[in-house]
């Protein structure tokens, strides 16, 4: 990343600042961190066990869910949601195009079809009324994800998914924490699915996940499934899988779990400010702020703007130190991997003319104001110059 070029303000004191400073983060709690470390390398018990065990319940405590399953990533989470509801070849599972791919790819590994509706273009979640209509015999079960760290229509959803009988499954990988109508995202459907990659609000030192459900059952199928399919060492009741928590992951992400909401704190007092800073000088007329749905608690895993040139904007954003993604730049169903799918360009126009537009700005709780404000003056100076 070069130094910053243009004219603005801020930029000539400012070294170039990525878009999520981990190493910042690590500096304000590196002694319990280290500590963490030490006492499951002084254990020498490294899969599942007591840290793990005390995650778990530390988690269904925080996300308010009876139960809660680490396993080894939110990909392997919803793959095991959907094992333990026996989907496979002939089942429809009804999901988002517009998410990351591991959400569509753990139905279609499953051997099922993924069948994707479009989003709401206001908050980029699944449309209920698209969903209702997209229900047949087949549909297994639906997988709404809380994209960015806003849940999705819950209320509508739910009541279309009960009234059909069809099971829930939330992907809540962006989206610990958040809230909708009070409730904890992830605790609505038959199970939610989280994940601890580093770049989301609660992350480990590598890959981890964790289901939660408010049904024993459940939770002892993905149990079961989560270690090789069998409650004893060498007895196996079904097929499972190796997708187990390690335990220096589990001590990590305890330590880190007791600032998740300071840091969520952090980053929605930031998405506050940009969207202050943009009213101020106008940018909210240029380009368009997310926005928060009535009843919503947004986490901002990921702070959203929606920006005419998007491509060029990024790129001028790049050359004045400034990181930018895009999340996503296409939708699932253009994927090559879901050619087979047969959808076509056009099939889902909002998630299309989303992929297209769609910019996430730096909003990680340790960003400073000073990096902020060359945030908001480099777009500005993109539109206005
Ligand atoms: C919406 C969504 N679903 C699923 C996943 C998969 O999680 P993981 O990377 O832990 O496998 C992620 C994150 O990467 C995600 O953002």
């Amino acid at each position: 990343m070069g130094m910053p070029t243009s004219n603005t303000s801020n930029e000539s004191f400012l070294q170039p600042f990525p878009f999520l400073d981990l190493k910042a983060q690590y500096r304000t709690i590196k002694t319990e961190i280290d500590a963490a470390i030490q006492r499951v390398m002084e254990s020498q018990q490294f899969i599942l066990g007591p840290e793990v065990e005390s995650l778990e319940k530390e988690l269904a405590a925080y996300t308010q869910a009876h139960l809660a399953i680490a396993c080894a990533s939110g990909s392997d989470a919803l793959l095991l949601a959907l094992m333990a509801l026996e989907v496979g070849p002939g089942d429809d599972v009804v999901t988002t195009p517009f998410t990351f791919v591991a959400t569509a790819g753990a139905i279609a590994r499953l051997g099922a079809r993924p069948i994707f509706i479009d989003i709401d273009p206001n908050t980029y979640n699944l449309d209920p009324r698209k969903f209702a209509a997209a229900v047949t015999s087949k549909t297994k079960a639906i997988i709404p994800v809380h994209l960015f760290g806003m849940s999705a229509d819950m209320d509508s959803l739910m009541e279309i998914a009960k009234a059909r009988g069809i099971p829930v499954i939330e992907d809540a990988a962006q989206a610990i924490g958040a809230r909708y109508k009070g409730h904890p995202a992830g605790g609505f459907g038959v199970c939610g699915c989280f994940s601890f990659f580093p770049s989301k609000n609660l992350g480990g030192a590598g890959d981890g996940g964790m289901l939660t459900t408010g049904e024993a059952e459940f939770a002892d199928r993905l149990r079961v499934l989560r270690n090789h399919g069998g409650h004893s060492k060498y007895e196996c009741e079904v097929i499972g899988m190796n997708s187990r928590l390690d335990a220096l992951q589990a001590a990590i992400l305890r330590v880190k779990l007791r600032y998740l909401d300071k840091w969520t704190d952090g980053r929605q007092k930031n998405a506050a400010r940009y969207s202050e800073l943009f009213k101020r000088r106008g940018l909210d007329r240029v380009i368009t702020l997310p926005r928060v749905q009535e009843g919503c608690s947004h986490i901002y895993n990921q702070y959203v703007i929606r920006a005419p040139r998007r491509d060029e904007l990024k790129e001028q954003l790049r050359r004045s130190g400034v990181p930018s993604e895009i999340y996503y730049p296409i939708p699932l169903h253009l994927q090559r991997a879901f050619a087979y799918l047969g959808y076509k360009l056009g099939a889902l126009p909002e998630s299309e003319a989303a992929s297209r537009e769609v910019l996430a700005l730096p909003i990680f709780p340790e960003m400073t104001a000073e990096q902020q404000d060359l945030v908001v003056d480099s777009i500005r100076s993109f539109y206005h110059h």
